[in-house]
């Protein structure tokens, strides 16, 4: 499909937002004809934009006192139980206007695109009402008109069972599957449903229910899952075909096994690991080594990775992940495409993809991991339309 990969000294020729051509400069100029316009890198490191395949990036509020608690010995998901977290951030989040959602997201958006980032996943999950939800996804849609970043919206209602729930989960389960899974797919709002499966959120029935809905609606699935408890999430994502599997902390060998011999692609958020202060990261190695896909995201939320972008977390990431600079370029590139349905479309510089680019100012790739600190890219580039440029 490719002519062949981008070398140094290439050129990338866009027409219509599409790739055209990966050349030498000379060989391009010659078909880009004079009305062409041009931008110079000037030898800096040109790769796919970054595609951040998690990411929480509507929400009212800030949750900077949790951190300052969390610094002082509390655990997130003690917070998260006793009202705090999730629920603190759905208590603002329903305060919030639509327009002062998507006021507040813009800002992380003009952040993300200055750093590279052009395709984001986003979640909702700060809603838990019919209604707060699709007012958080039509909050992603405006983001979307409104802003060159190309956003995936996901439905994430199973994101915390709300305290009015707590002693019949089930009705909310059922209110999940029978007017919000039906309501967000009716009205075109999402192309992913995703449920937080792990000890104090929702359990594997539970799981199992709200996923089966979801893909009977229509939506494909993504997971939350292994990130404190495994309790068989994985499995489940793997056997009903979900596109992802997400976190991914305390994943046993049995999942790592599923993952292996299956498309769906395990998305690690190292990004999450440091932030709470724990030790034990997705174990990325054997993962890759027993040939399971991967993908990196940065999580970005109000409290378990309060991170500004994906380039932001790139050298703490290969670090403790133990990945290569090329296996993680992928996996902030094409893997994450590829989670998103759209590695046709993303995620590589060949003819056909959009001409979606970003440009580093480092010498090779290398660099760009090594080069801990500046989180900006030079140029960041939309359907061959220069968005960002330092
Ligand atoms: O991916 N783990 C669950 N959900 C988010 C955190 C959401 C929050 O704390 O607001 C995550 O880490
Ligand atoms: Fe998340």
């Amino acid at each position: 499909m490719a002519e062949k990969t981008l070398a140094r000294g290439d050129a990338i020729l866009a027409r219509d937002g599409v790739i055209a051509g990966v050349a030498p400069r000379a060989d391009l100029e010659k078909r880009a004809g004079a009305e062409c316009e041009t931008l110079d890198c000037g030898g800096r490191l040109v790769t796919p934009g970054l595609v951040d395949c998690h990411t929480h990036l509507i929400y009212g509020g800030s949750r900077a006192d949790e951190y300052e608690m969390r610094l002082a010995g509390a655990a997130y998901m003690e917070i998260f139980e006793a009202g705090g977290g999730i629920h603190a951030t759905v208590r603002d989040t329903r305060a919030a206007s639509e327009d002062e959602l998507v006021a507040s997201a813009r800002g992380r958006v003009e952040v993300l695109l200055s750093h590279g980032t052009t395709t984001a996943e986003v979640k909702s999950g700060y809603g838990l009402t019919t209604q707060e939800e699709l007012k958080m996804l039509r909050a992603a849609a405006r983001l979307a008109e409104e802003l060159p970043l190309a956003v995936v919206p996901t439905f994430l209602g199973a994101h915390a069972i709300p305290p009015d729930y707590a002693d019949r989960r089930g009705d909310f389960v059922a209110l999940l599957t029978g007017e919000m899974i039906p309501a967000v797919a009716g009205a075109g709002l999402a192309e992913y449903a995703d449920v937080f499966c792990d000890r104090g959120a929702f359990d594997l029935g539970e799981t199992r229910a709200v996923l089966a809905a979801a893909r009977d609606a229509g939506l494909k699935l993504r997971l939350h899952a292994d990130e404190f408890e495994a309790l068989g999430g994985t499995e489940l994502a793997v056997e009903l075909g979900a596109a992802s599997v997400d976190h991914l902390a305390v994943v046993t060998d049995a999942g790592v096994k599923a993952l292996a011999s299956s498309d769906t692609v395990a998305v690690l958020l190292p990004g999450t690991t440091v932030f709470l202060g724990s030790s034990r990261f997705a174990p990325a190695r054997p993962l890759i080594d027993a040939g399971a896909l991967v993908a990196v995201a940065s999580d970005h939320n109000p409290g378990s990775c309060h991170v500004a972008s994906l380039r932001a977390i790139l050298t703490p990431a290969a670090t403790y992940l133990k990945m290569k600079p090329a296996e993680m370029l992928h996996a902030v590139t094409v893997n994450a495409a590829y989670s998103l349905g759209r590695a046709d479309r993303i995620g590589s510089l060949e003819p056909g993809k959009a001409a979606d680019v970003a440009v580093f100012d480092v010498g090779d790739v290398n660099e760009l991991f090594y080069d801990w600190g500046p989180t900006r890219a030079w140029a960041t580039v939309v359907g061959g339309v220069v968005v960002h440029r330092d």
